[in-house]
């Protein structure tokens, strides 16, 4: 017996020292960077933005209030790959309605102070050599960083990575270099199937290199996910997202989810007030939900007024009607007048389809370790029934919950593991986050080596 257990000791100390190896590195990355979390300066508010490079990130036909979230997180231009005439019936994203062309500029231009460029007319092709030479024309004149918007992020993300491989193509000095072969698995990483939808010759003649005869492909359940743009793909069936907002259920129900899973704490936790924030247009993120010391609460006047992001801002940023020039409340994000209210989420899920589960995880000191051990097979288990979103404020403690959950699902390795987290922007690692990095071994390697050895 005690030899055994020395001899475990040993393994798990070579173990150990190969993992210190595996260490990740940037230069194992897809992404050209992708070393922060999606959202620029404000990855609360802008949790849904896909980095493809530092100045170029991809979304979905924003509402009014994700412009103004854009402008806050510090973008510059947001660039709509289509044009929405007035005269088309008005689109909704979940009953939120969404502004055509005319109206997205005057929001984006007078509203949210940024720049504003539609690139295609609306007879124009886009899955097309033109639509990449009109992006290339206008990419000098930019501010950036730059959000680029279609319907679903789908086309846009296509269009912006040709556009990155032509730049490749013609200069091979170029950052970040986008050959066929990355932008096959760029755009597998994120969910995107550029193989059965779009002529491979035109890939082919941008990046001037023969079509691929397997290239790598998504592998994301449903394979219609996009109708939800929103979210980040993690692995098959299992999804990240920041806050939702009510107009997002019908869109997640329809989309085919099964399970929300919602780690942002509830106005308890262990015995112990821990309400979290709600987003607020023109206040800063981290102000803290309660009064401490002479500080007020968050959601109080005057600690309002002196946690404005822009405190010049015209009171039109936040409505027509508004008398100040911030926000103290937010109901679509299930705001009350303190901060975030999951009793409110949780009865706005009673009336959709969908099944709601509570699994808080503490945003200040999340402990993952303890959190998993007592969480997995209950992850597991609602995984088994279709397709999982794991939601939190930012996306962040869920891709750490996701992906080691699919991971143990689907047998995926540490590795695989530590790159899916890169890819998504986040990292796990023994220095930076030596919690994460412990309970990853312990679920990928620790408990997955006798089984490998069965
Ligand atoms: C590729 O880049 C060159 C140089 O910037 C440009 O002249 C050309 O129009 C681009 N081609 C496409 C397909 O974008
Ligand atoms: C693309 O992915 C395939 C399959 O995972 C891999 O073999 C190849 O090395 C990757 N290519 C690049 C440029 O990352
Ligand atoms: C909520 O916000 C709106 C507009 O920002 C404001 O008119 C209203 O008084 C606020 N309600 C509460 C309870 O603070």
């Amino acid at each position: 017996m005690e030899i055994r257990i020395t001899s475990l000791a040993v393994i798990l100390a070579v173990l150990c020292e190969v993992l210190t190896e595996t260490e990740p590195e940037q230069s194992t990355s897809l992404f050209p960077d992708r070393r922060k979390a999606p959202g620029v300066k404000s990855p609360k508010k802008c949790w849904w933005t896909k980095e493809i490079t530092p100045d170029l990130h991809v979304a979905g036909r924003p509402t009014e209030r994700q412009i103004k979230y854009a402008a806050e997180a510090g973008f510059k231009t947001i660039l709509s790959l289509f044009t929405y005439p007035d005269s088309e019936p008005r689109q909704t994203f979940g009953g939120d309605p969404l502004p055509n062309t005319a109206e997205a500029q005057k929001i984006v231009e007078e509203i949210a102070g940024l720049k504003f460029i539609t690139l295609l007319d609306p007879m124009d092709e886009w899955a097309s050599v033109e639509a990449v030479e009109k992006l290339t024309k206008v990419m000098p004149s930019l501010p950036k960083p730059i959000l680029l918007h279609c319907d679903r992020g789908y086309t846009i993300s296509f269009v912006t990575l040709m556009y990155l491989a032509n730049q490749t193509k013609r200069d091979p000095s170029f950052k970040p270099g986008i050959t066929s072969d990355d932008f096959y698995n760029i755009s597998a990483a994120m969910g995107l199937d550029f193989i059965s939808r779009i002529p491979q010759e035109v890939v082919s003649e941008i990046t001037g290199e023969p079509v691929p005869t397997n290239p790598t492909r998504p592998n994301t359940v449903p394979e219609d996910w996009m109708d939800y743009w929103v979210a980040h793909p993690v692995y098959k069936n299992w999804y990240t997202a920041g806050q939702i907002t009510r107009s997002h259920l019908p869109v997640m129900a329809e989309v085919g989810y099964k399970s929300v899973v919602n780690l942002r704490s509830g106005i308890m936790l262990d015995g112990k007030p821990n309400q979290e924030e709600v987003n607020l247009l023109n206040i800063k993120d981290a102000t803290g939900t309660y009064a401490k010391g002479d500080r007020e609460p968050r959601q109080w006047k005057a600690r309002l007024e002196e946690t404005r992001i822009n405190p010049n801002r015209p009171n039109h940023f936040i409505s027509p009607e508004s008398k100040v020039n911030y926000e103290s409340n937010n109901t679509e994000e299930f705001g009350d007048e303190v901060g975030f209210q999951e009793t409110t989420e949780r009865v706005a899920f009673l009336k959709s389809p969908l099944e709601y589960y509570h699994m808080p995880l503490d945003s200040k000191s999340p402990m993952y370790g303890v959190f998993l051990a007592a969480e997995m097979s209950q992850l597991l288990e609602i995984s088994e029934k279709g397709p999982v979103l794991v939601h939190c404020a930012s996306g962040k403690r869920a891709a750490y919950v996701a992906v080691l959950a699919a991971a143990v699902q689907y047998d995926m390795d540490f590795d695989w593991a530590v790159r899916r987290i890169q890819e998504l922007g986040f990292e796990v690692s023994k220095n930076k986050t030596p919690e994460i990095y412990r309970t990853y071994v312990n679920w990928l390697v620790t408990r997955r080596q006798p089984k490998d050895e069965l």
